[in-house]
């Protein structure tokens, strides 16, 4: 197998546990992109990064369709037309059964921050509508990438993609860059597979909108809050 491992990091561990934990804290989703090409070898780069992810068994199952000029048009414009025509969701993963409980009220939260920063009122679905169809334009991002796992991995195969794609974010932040994941590309599924040629045994997990961040927008103006680590915890001690 070809190596690709990272040239080591010079700095101190001080340093380098303050680079991580800038990039954590700064990384954001980026939901309104300039239209700015990100040059091949900044995306090669981003690649490089991302293959770095630890999987089961090393067995490294994800594999990326990413668009650029044209292609990235030709697929928001398909994607978009395909939606609108009112084709169901089809996921190749069931999305979440519902939201109950805590996960209700966080989901809630992050809609009030996304859809306040619009100006988006509760119970204007004409608005909310507008983004969520803004998903399928992928923000005006200049790349997407589609990210697919081997069907015969099951959910693990999905698991190693999930921490794909969030050193993907990272990289992506760390090179300047800014993302979106999107579940809601996984929607359309089939319409992915056909449009990409993505093979029968490969699963859609989820795409990432990716490029250069418009700051000035103000969907780009809030970062959501996280619980408080000690809640995310159960400690067994001795008696
Ligand atoms: C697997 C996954 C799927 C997501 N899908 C969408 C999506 O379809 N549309 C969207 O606008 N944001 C999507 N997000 C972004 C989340 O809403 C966001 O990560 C969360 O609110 C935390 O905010 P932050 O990323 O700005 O820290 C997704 C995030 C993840 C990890």
């Amino acid at each position: 197998m070809e190596q690709t491992r990272t040239t080591p990091y010079s700095g101190t561990r001080a340093d380098l546990h303050e680079a991580l934990g800038r990039i954590l804290a700064e990384r954001w989703t980026c939901r309104q992109f300039l239209p700015d090409p990100v040059p091949r070898a900044t995306v090669g780069r981003l690649l490089e990064l991302a293959q770095r992810t630890p999987s089961w068994c090393n067995t490294q199952p994800w594999h990326v369709h990413i668009t650029e000029g044209d292609a990235t048009r030709r697929l928001r414009e398909g994607l978009l037309e395909h939606v609108r025509d009112g084709n169901p969701a089809v996921p190749d993963f069931p999305f979440p059964a519902r939201y109950t409980g805590v996960y209700r009220q966080r989901r809630r939260d992050c809609g009030v921050q996304l859809y306040g920063s619009l100006g988006i009122a509760k119970g204007d679905q004409e608005g909310t509508l507008r983004q969520l169809l803004r998903n399928f334009e992928l923000f005006d991002a200049p790349h997407v990438a589609i990210v697919t796992t081997e069907a015969d991995l099951g959910v693990y195969g999905a698991v190693d993609c999930g921490l794909y794609i969030d050193t993907f974010l990272l990289a992506a932040h760390s090179l300047g860059l800014a993302a979106a994941p999107q579940a809601a590309l996984a929607s359309y599924a089939p319409f992915l597979r056909d449009h990409l040629g993505i093979p029968d045994h490969r699963r859609v997990v989820a795409g990432v909108s990716f490029g250069h961040p418009d700051t000035d927008h103000p969907v780009n103006s809030f970062r959501t809050a996280r619980e408080n680590p000690e809640n995310a915890v159960t400690w067994h001690t001795d008696a």
